[in-house]
C-alpha cells in the first residue's frame, strides 16, 4: 500500500444479484448436492449453472486441489445470510474472478496478481494455530479442532481498502467472538493480536528484497471490537473453500475497517493487556493507525477517503461511489468509539 501502482485489473463480468439470490435459495434447499460442490470447492464450483461459471473463472492454481473431507463436509451445511443489513447487502456482488485475482497479500508479492499467480505451492493442511497470552485455554490447536464445533454461515459484506477500491464479498465463516470465547480470555485481555504464517518455501514475498513488512504480518483489535457481532472469521467465499490468495485457511474480516486490518492465513492469536504494534503502524504510523476505521473525513496522504472505486472495473468504465463512515456499518459500531476523536485515533 505504500507504493502507488497503476491500475491493473482486467475487464470482468458482474454476477447478477438474481443469480446469487437463486444460489442462496439453492443453498437453503439442497444440502446433499452441496456436498459435491464443497468437494469441488477449491475450484470455485458452487452449484448448477452458476457453479460452472465460477469454475471457469477460478484461478488455475486452485484446480485439482481438494479440501480434507471433514472440511468439505462442513461446507454442505452453510446457513445463508439473512436478506437484510448488516449481514447482507443488496449491492451487486463483486465477481469471483475479481475477488480472487485482485489481492493484497504481500507474503506472495506486491502486485495485485502476485497472490493468485504465486500461491500454488501454499499448503493449508495440516494447519494449526497457537493461542498465547491472557487466556485460560492457551495452547496449540489444529484447524479441525478449531472449526469442528463451529457452524458455518454466510455474510455478504463490503470490503473497503485504504487504497480507495472496494468490493462486495459473500464470505463463509463464523463470528470471531465464537472462536475467541472458546479460549476463555481473562479479564486482563484488553486486546487481541493476530499473526500470519511466514513460510519462505511457499511465500516468495517474504524473501523478496522488495519486501517492506517486518514479517510476520501482524494485526490487532480491542477486545470489544473483536467481540462485536460483525467481526468475522472467513474460511470460504462464494460458497467454496477460501483460496490461498484470499487468506486460506482462515482470515479475519472486519467490514467497518480498512482492508489491511483483515489479516490472512492466521497462525497465532495472542490475548494482551496492551495495544499491539501492528504491521502498518510499524511501517508508517503517520499514515496508518491502529483503529483504521473507514472514515470519509480523514484522508490518507496519498488516497482521498471520501470516494471509492467499486470493483469490477474495465479500462473504459469505472464506478465511483461515496464512502460512508464505518463503511456503512455505523449503526452497529459507532458506539465503540464514543468520545474518541477519530482524526487522532485514525
Ligand atoms: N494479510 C496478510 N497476511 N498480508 C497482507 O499483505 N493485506 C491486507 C489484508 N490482509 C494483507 C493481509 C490488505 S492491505 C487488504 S486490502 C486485504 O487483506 C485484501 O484482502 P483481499 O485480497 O482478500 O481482497
Amino acid at each position: 500500500m505504500l507504493i502507488k501502482k497503476p491500475d491493473d485489473i482486467k475487464p470482468s463480468e458482474i454476477t447478477p444479484e438474481s443469480v446469487y439470490r437463486n444460489r442462496r435459495e439453492f443453498m437453503k434447499d439442497s444440502s446433499k448436492l452441496m456436498l459435491g460442490a464443497a468437494v469441488a470447492g477449491m475450484s470455485g464450483m458452487v452449484n448448477g449453472q452458476e457453479g460452472d461459471a465460477l469454475k471457469a473463472r477460478a484461478p488455475a492454481s486452485l484446480e485439482g486441489s481438494s479440501p480434507p473431507s471433514w472440511l468439505a463436509k462442513k461446507f454442505t451445511d452453510i446457513k445463508p445470510a439473512p436478506d437484510s443489513e448488516p449481514f447482507f447487502t443488496g449491492e451487486t456482488l463483486t465477481p469471483y474472478r475479481d475477488i480472487t485475482n485482485y489481492n493484497n497479500f504481500y507474503e506472495f508479492g506486491m502486485d495485485k496478481d502476485h497472490p493468485s499467480r504465486r500461491s500454488d505451492k501454499f499448503q493449508t493442511d495440516p494447519w494449526s494455530i497457537v493461542v498465547t497470552g491472557e487466556a485460560n485455554k492457551a495452547g496449540r490447536y489444529n484447524l479441525e479442532d478449531i472449526l469442528k464445533p463451529l457452524d458455518l454461515e454466510e455474510r455478504v459484506y463490503r470490503l473497503r481498502c485504504v487504497e480507495a477500491w472496494s468490493m462486495v464479498v459473500p464470505w463463509i465463516g463464523f463470528p470471531l467472538a465464537d472462536l475467541l470465547q472458546r479460549f476463555e480470555p481473562s479479564s486482563k485481555a484488553k486486546y487481541v493480536e493476530f499473526e500470519t504464517l511466514v513460510d519462505p518455501e511457499t511465500m516468495p514475498g517474504v524473501t523478496s528484497r522488495f519486501a517492506i513488512v517486518d514479517w510476520p504480518y501482524r494485526e490487532g483489535l480491542r477486545m470489544d471490537e473483536a467481540m462485536n457481532p460483525l467481526a468475522f472469521i472467513a474460511v470460504g467465499l462464494y460458497g467454496s473453500i477460501l483460496p490461498a490468495q484470499n487468506g486460506a485457511p482462515l482470515r479475519l474480516v472486519v467490514p467497518w475497517k480498512y482492508g489491511f486490518k483483515s489479516i490472512k492465513s492466521i497462525v497465532r492469536i495472542n490475548f494482551r493487556e496492551t495495544q499491539p504494534l501492528t504491521s502498518w503502524v510499524d511501517l508508517q504510523a503517520s499514515e496508518y493507525g491502529f483503529y483504521a476505521n473507514v472514515n470519509p473525513n480523514v484522508h490518507h496522504p496519498r488516497w482521498r477517503q471520501d470516494k471509492e472505486r467499486r470493483l469490477p472495473q474495465t479500462l473504459f468504465s469505472r464506478k465511483y461511489i461515496d464512502t460512508r463512515l464505518f463503511n456503512g456499518y455505523a449503526d452497529q459500531v459507532a458506539h465503540l468509539y464514543e468520545g474518541m476523536n477519530l482524526s487522532v485515533y485514525y
